[in-house]
């Protein structure tokens, strides 16, 4: 695979989270419980996981850190949760206004797809991207990148897709390349998405299109070295699913992984395309088939699934995550943070849903917004609590895991750490509380 733009300088930093409720290890395949440590630390090194375990444990180096006085390398987790930071898998972080009016006529009834059909939806945003400077771009998308990180998540895969020529594919994905630069935001995943929509000027030649984006697009995001995956949106008026298996695999030929959206609205055989041809993922699901589901079963390629967008598009149905997990395929759950189907960076939020819409168990959908998020976006080095696996650490302020589903969208991220720097970090209710006897 083409190295991903924006790899980060060596060196990390030196954490230790001690008194934990609950270190929470998300390894082990889809449906396993979770490994649980009580009364738990976490010490980060270099950047690096060291050691983890019961308090009983803690070695004399980390406990060190322990002595007199405020050290900000120690946080008390009393009360809290530690997870490894959460990997959001599936995103369109980088776009420039919002889509406030289509949402309100949406509410009033009009669909999604009635409102692309009339020229909005993804053309609203590619004309709005358009008239941006790559410059306006990471400043518009800086804060909204930021915001993943207080609420949990350390590592972000972000799409291309709203340029649709070769210049404003490239100035996204450069715009994404300079956000991966900067150390305190998540770590970032670039992915390619020229093939998002057709665009207005080649409505009347779409084949015009498709090698624009294999035979211009692909070779200069590959020369640029700009992404690590590309994807297609293989939906029907999108591209058809021939097309779709013409760019994925000229691209698997130039070295970027493969992602596509599948059977979002229709069956059109996006993810048994995506098995096929090794792909790293294949997201949405909504109207996924047996065969498919059989199709992913059975191949490494991981199901991602994003009940945000099921919820906010009003669809009524969503994707067979309770299935999928039965036939043993490997998930992700994911955001899919856009301004048009699903406008929210809250990653842990989808945990709940993924639960109660999706079918998954509580052990289900939190592996799969760490384990499975990382294995999605190929970095399986992430999501895990391994010795020596980058220091990525998300600690919650709840004393159960099960509460991120069922006390829904309330436990507080109150430490984000990426490679043991905090990227977030806030009071807990019991430090303040500590605070306020003090004084
Ligand atoms: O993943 N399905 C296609 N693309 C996005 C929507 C993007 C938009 O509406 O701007 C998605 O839902
Ligand atoms: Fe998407």
């Amino acid at each position: 695979m083409t190295k991903a733009a924006g790899t980060r300088a060596p060196g990390g930093g030196e954490l230790l989270v001690h008194g934990l409720a609950q270190l929470v290890d998300p390894r082990g395949p889809t449906s396993a419980p979770l490994s649980i440590v009580e009364d738990a630390f976490v010490w980060v090194r270099d950047g690096e996981m060291a050691v983890t375990g019961p308090m009983i444990d803690l070695p004399a180096e980390a406990a060190r850190l322990l002595g007199d006085g405020e050290d900000p390398r120690v946080f008390d987790g009393a009360g809290c949760i530690a997870l490894p930071g959460l990997v959001d898998s599936h995103t369109h972080a980088v776009f420039g206004a919002g889509r406030e009016h289509e949402f309100e006529r949406r509410l009033a009834g009009s669909t999604y797809a009635e409102i692309a059909a009339a020229g909005g939806g993804i053309l609203f945003s590619v004309r709005d991207l358009r008239a941006r400077g790559e410059d306006e771009l990471v400043e518009l998308s800086r804060p909204r990148i930021a915001e993943f990180a207080r609420l949990g998540v350390t590592t972000v895969e972000v799409k291309s897709g709203y340029g649709l020529t070769v210049e404003d594919e490239l100035k996204t994905l450069r715009a994404i390349r300079r956000l991966s630069e900067e150390e305190d935001l998540p770590r970032l995943v670039p992915t390619f998405l020229g093939a998002h929509a057709i665009p207005a000027e080649c409505a009347a030649d779409r084949e015009s299109y498709v090698r624009l984006v294999i035979d211009e697009m692909l070779p200069a995001v590959v020369e640029e070295q700009l992404a690590a995956f590309c994807d297609v949106f293989c939906e029907e008026g999108a591209f058809t699913l021939a097309e779709s298996e013409r760019i994925l695999e000229r691209a698997g030929e130039m070295g970027l992984g493969l992602k596509i959206h599948a059977e979002e609205f229709t069956p059109l055989g996006g993810a048994g395309l995506a098995a096929r041809l090794g792909a790293t993922s294949a997201d949405h699901l909504v109207a996924i088939d047996d065969r498919g589901i059989a199709a992913l079963a059975a191949s490494a390629t991981v199901a991602t699934l994003l009940p945000g967008t099921s919820l906010f598009l009003k669809l009524g149905r969503h994707a067979p995550g309770r299935a999928l997990a039965d036939a043993g395929a490997t998930l992700a759950v994911a955001t899919d943070f856009n301004p048009g189907s699903s406008m929210s960076q809250n990653l842990p939020l989808m945990v709940p849903l993924a639960c109660l819409n999706l079918g998954l168990t509580i052990p289900e959908a939190v592996r799969a917004v760490t384990r499975g998020g990382a294995l999605a976006v190929g970095r399986p080095e992430l999501g895990s609590f391994d010795a020596g696996l980058p220091g990525d650490v998300a600690v919650f302020e709840t004393p159960d895991v099960r509460n991120l589903a069922y006390h829904y969208g309330v436990p507080r991220a109150v430490l984000v750490a990426r490679e043991g720097r905090p990227l977030w970090r806030t009071e807990t209710r019991s430090s303040r509380s500590r605070t306020a006897l003090l004084s």
